[in-house]
C-alpha cells in the first residue's frame, strides 16, 4: 500500500506524525535513553536502557562495593534500598509513601501477596480452623502464566480451591466463599485495560481481598492504587519502568493491611529486628514486611538510576501520549496494511486500551521475523498475534508511521 497516503485534508501520515513530534510533550525525554536507528516497540517486554545507568552501576560496583565494601550497607544506603526505591516508585502507581517495597521477582512477589490475601480474608485452612468459610481463590482466566501457576500452588497450600474466571465475570463469580482474587490490570497479550476500580470496589464488597497484577501498567497509565482501595499488588519494573533485564519487582501492601500482612516468605530482611539474629520471627512494621532475604543490590541500584527519568515526567502526561500513540498506529496500520490482512485484538475505545497493541495474523512468528529484520522490533506471543508495545518516553509518533509502514509491505 502507499507510504504517501494523503488524508481528506492533504496531509500524509508522514507530516502528521511530524506535525505531532514537534508538540510532543514528552519528545525531550527521549534523549536520556540509549537508542539507535531502530523503531523500539519491545518496552512492554524489555525497557530500554537509560543513560544514567551505566555510571551508576560503574559507581556501586567500583567505589561502594570495591572501595567502600560492607561500609556501603549503611554508608551507601543499600539496607534501605528496598524501601527507598518503593517510595520512588509509589506517585507512579498511585500510593503513598511507605507501602512499597521492592525485591525479589514478580513470580515471588505473587507469590507473598496470594497467600498474604488470603490470611487476610481469614481464609483456607488456617482460617477454616477458626470457623472461617472462605476457601476459593479467583484467578484472572487469561494470565500471564506465572500467575496462574503461583496461584494454584498457593492454593493448595492454603487449603483453597482456584477457580479462573474472566475478568469481566469477577464480580458475578465472587461470594461469600472467596477468599482472594488476583487479577492483571492490563492483559500481556490483548493489551486490554481491566477496570480497576470497579472490581476493586466489587471484590471489597464480597468481603474478599483483591492483588493485581501491575506489570504491564505501571509507568504506562495512572493505577490510582490508594485511590481505589486496592488491597495488594505487585509488578515488575523491566518493562515500563526501564530497570533492565531482571530488575526487582515489588509488593504493595495498603496501609490498613499492613499490620495484618502475614508474608509467607518471613525472611530475616522482614525481621522487626534483622540483626537481633532471634530464633523467632518478628515481623517488622509496615511495608518492610514484605521483604525476604538479602536485596540484589546492583540490580536495584540501577533500577534507583533508571527512574530518574521520572523526575520532571507526570504518569498523566505519559498516559495522553500513550493513548495517542496507539490511536496513530491503530489509523497507519488502517491506512499501509491491506484491508482483512490483520485483526487487532486490542480494544478501540480508549477507556479500554493499556500501551500496546496487539495484532492478529497468519504466520505471526515470520511477519515478527521480518519486521525484526527491517528495524521494527516488537514481539510474537503464541500462536498469531503480533504486539507491539509504545513506551512514551521513548517512542515518537515518526518512528509509529515507520513500523507501520514497514508492516505494511509485508503484505
Ligand atoms: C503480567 C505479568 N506477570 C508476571 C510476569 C513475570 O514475572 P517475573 O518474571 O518477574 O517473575 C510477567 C512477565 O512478562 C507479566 O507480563
Amino acid at each position: 500500500m502507499s507510504e504517501t497516503y494523503t488524508d481528506s485534508g492533504g496531509t500524509s501520515l508522514a507530516e502528521k506524525a511530524a506535525a505531532l513530534d514537534a508538540v510532543d510533550e514528552l519528545g525531550k525525554v527521549r534523549a536520556q535513553f540509549v537508542l539507535d536507528d531502530t523503531v523500539y516497540l519491545d518496552g512492554n517486554s524489555l525497557g530500554a536502557l537509560p543513560r544514567s545507568v551505566p555510571g551508576r552501576i560503574e559507581d556501586v560496583v567500583r567505589r561502594q562495593w570495591g572501595s567502600l565494601r560492607i561500609r556501603s550497607w549503611d554508608e551507601s544506603g543499600w539496607w534501605t534500598a528496598p524501601e527507598r526505591i518503593g517510595d520512588r516508585i509509589a506517585p507512579l502507581v498511585g500510593a503513598a509513601p511507605g507501602q512499597i517495597v521492592v525485591g525479589d521477582s514478580t513470580s515471588v512477589n505473587v507469590f507473598k501477596a496470594v497467600v498474604g490475601a488470603v490470611r487476610l480474608a481469614g481464609g483456607g485452612a488456617d482460617g477454616g480452623a477458626l470457623g472461617g468459610t472462605r476457601d476459593e481463590i479467583l484467578v484472572d482466566a487469561t494470565t500471564f502464566p506465572t500467575d496462574g501457576y503461583i496461584a494454584a500452588s498457593a492454593a493448595r497450600l492454603t487449603g483453597c480451591t482456584l477457580r479462573p474466571v474472566a475478568p469481566e465475570e469477577v464480580p458475578d463469580a465472587l461470594g461469600g466463599r472467596t477468599a482472594a482474587v488476583l487479577l492483571n490490570h492490563v492483559d500481556y497479550r490483548t493489551g486490554r485495560l481491566h477496570d480497576l476500580p470497579a472490581l476493586t470496589a466489587a471484590i471489597r464488597e464480597a468481603g474478599a481481598v483483591s492483588v493485581w497484577d501491575l506489570c504491564h501498567s505501571a509507568g504506562a497509565l495512572p493505577v490510582g492504587l490508594d485511590e481505589h482501595g486496592v488491597d495488594l499488588a505487585v509488578g515488575c519494573t523491566y518493562k515500563y519502568l526501564n530497570g533492565g533485564p531482571g530488575s526487582p519487582a515489588y509488593l504493595y501492601v495498603r496501609r490498613d493491611h499492613q499490620a495484618r500482612f502475614d508474608s509467607p516468605l518471613p525472611g530475616w530482611n522482614s525481621h522487626a529486628d534483622p540483626f537481633g539474629m532471634t530464633p523467632d520471627h518478628v515481623p517488622a512494621d509496615g511495608a518492610l514486611r514484605g521483604r525476604v532475604g538479602t536485596p540484589d543490590i546492583l540490580s536495584m541500584l540501577a533500577l534507583e538510576a533508571a527512574l530518574e527519568v521520572w523526575d520532571d515526567v507526570s504518569i498523566e502526561a505519559v498516559r495522553r501520549k500513550s493513548l495517542a500513540l496507539t490511536d496513530f498506529f491503530l489509523e497507519c496500520v488502517a491506512e499501509y496494511v491491506p484491508a482483512g490482512a490483520l485483526e487487532s485484538v486490542t480494544p478501540g475505545a480508549q477507556g479500554e486500551r493499556g500501551s500496546q497493541v496487539a495484532l492478529r495474523c497468519g504466520d505471526a512468528g515470520g511477519v515478527m521475523r521480518r519486521l525484526i529484520e527491517r528495524g521494527v522490533i516488537g514481539d510474537f506471543r503464541e500462536p498469531d498475534i503480533l504486539r507491539f508495545g509504545f513506551t512514551p518516553l521513548y517512542v515518537g509518533f515518526g518512528d509509529v508511521e515507520r513500523a507501520a509502514g514497514v508492516l505494511g509491505g509485508l503484505f
